[in-house]
């Protein structure tokens, strides 16, 4: 089979994003097997992580296989090693490698010089992964996603580019409010002008919405800028009033971490009947274990 990558949700087509997450909550229902014995993944950490490390990590472990944790603080990569070398040598000695850092291109280079597949565990452009979890997520709480209306309230970041390319892939209708400056990438908005509506209300985008998902105001490596993006927001946190111009029976989603009394209130987190985190979280243990049996073929 030719090797492919997972870089963004775009490198799969509709039928196999779905096929993967209908793995993904069979492996959630018979999670462990040796599948992948003898397989090992490499994880290149640029940037910190709790459930991606967990995820990835855990999920090699259930199906045999192993992992290694490279965080840039240790490897020569950290120390300037070009990406190209980097890729290709690694890339000799594991079966399949996950890669969290800042520029998307820096993954784009990796990929392009790798002989294993390449998973995307975050970069500043996007979050795939994450979105395998929370479209699982739904379909096991609510139900098919497509046709369904789904509200981005906050930072138009990583999480929300990716919600962008979701709707496209996984047929919904999105509605995105962020403050003026802080709009998601105009070329991906503009190629699904028929599915997505921008505006900066956060009241206008729920009305009527079956999902309600938000994320952090500052993203891994704007630490500068958090000052600055605390008065930006203010108006955007996601609590039970806000949710009630949303559907009903609407849900609520966030890839965590969270913090409450910014972007998203203590007691509508803590909603078990709207708040559906906990399983986003753990999803992303078996959405990935069904992505890396599509990778390894
Ligand atoms: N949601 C997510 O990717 O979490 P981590 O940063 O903890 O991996
Ligand atoms: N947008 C956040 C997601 C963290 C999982 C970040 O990039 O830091």
């Amino acid at each position: 089979m030719q090797k492919r990558h997972f870089l963004s949700l775009l490198d799969c087509s509709p039928t196999e994003l779905g096929q993967i997450i209908e793995r993904g909550i069979a492996l959630k229902a018979d999670p462990i097997s040796d599948r992948f014995k003898g397989k090992v993944m490499a994880m290149i950490f640029d940037k910190s992580s709790t459930r991606t490390r967990i995820s990835f990590e855990a999920g090699m472990a259930q199906l045999g296989g192993s992992a290694l944790f490279l965080s840039s603080r240790d490897t020569q990569l950290g120390r300037g090693e070009p990406i190209e070398d980097s890729a290709r040598v690694i890339s000799s000695m594991v079966d399949i490698i996950m890669v969290r850092t800042f520029g998307h291109d820096a993954i784009e280079k990796f990929a392009q010089y790798s002989s294993v597949p390449v998973i995307n565990a975050l970069t500043d452009s996007y979050h795939p992964c994450q979105l395998l979890a929370d479209i699982m997520t739904y379909v096991e709480k609510r139900g098919s996603i497509a046709g369904k209306t789904v509200a981005w309230v906050g930072d138009g970041n990583n999480m929300c580019n990716s919600y962008i390319n979701a709707a496209r892939q996984f047929d919904f209708n999105l509605r995105i409010a962020c403050p003026d400056n802080f709009k998601p990438l105009e070329d991906i908005v503009s190629k699904n002008s028929d599915r997505v509506w921008l505006g900066e209300n956060p009241q206008e985008a729920v009305s009527g919405a079956d999902l309600v998902v938000t994320d952090v105001w500052t993203s891994m490596g704007q630490e500068e800028e958090k000052q600055k993006r605390l008065q930006a927001f203010a108006g955007f946190e996601v609590n039970h009033e806000l949710m009630t111009h949303a559907a009903s029976n609407a849900a609520f989603m966030h890839c965590l971490p969270a913090y409450r009394g910014l972007e998203v209130s203590g007691e509508l987190i803590e909603d078990p009947a709207i708040s559906l985190v906990w399983d986003e979280a753990e999803n992303r243990l078996h959405a990935q274990k069904a992505l890396m049996e599509f990778l390894l073929g």
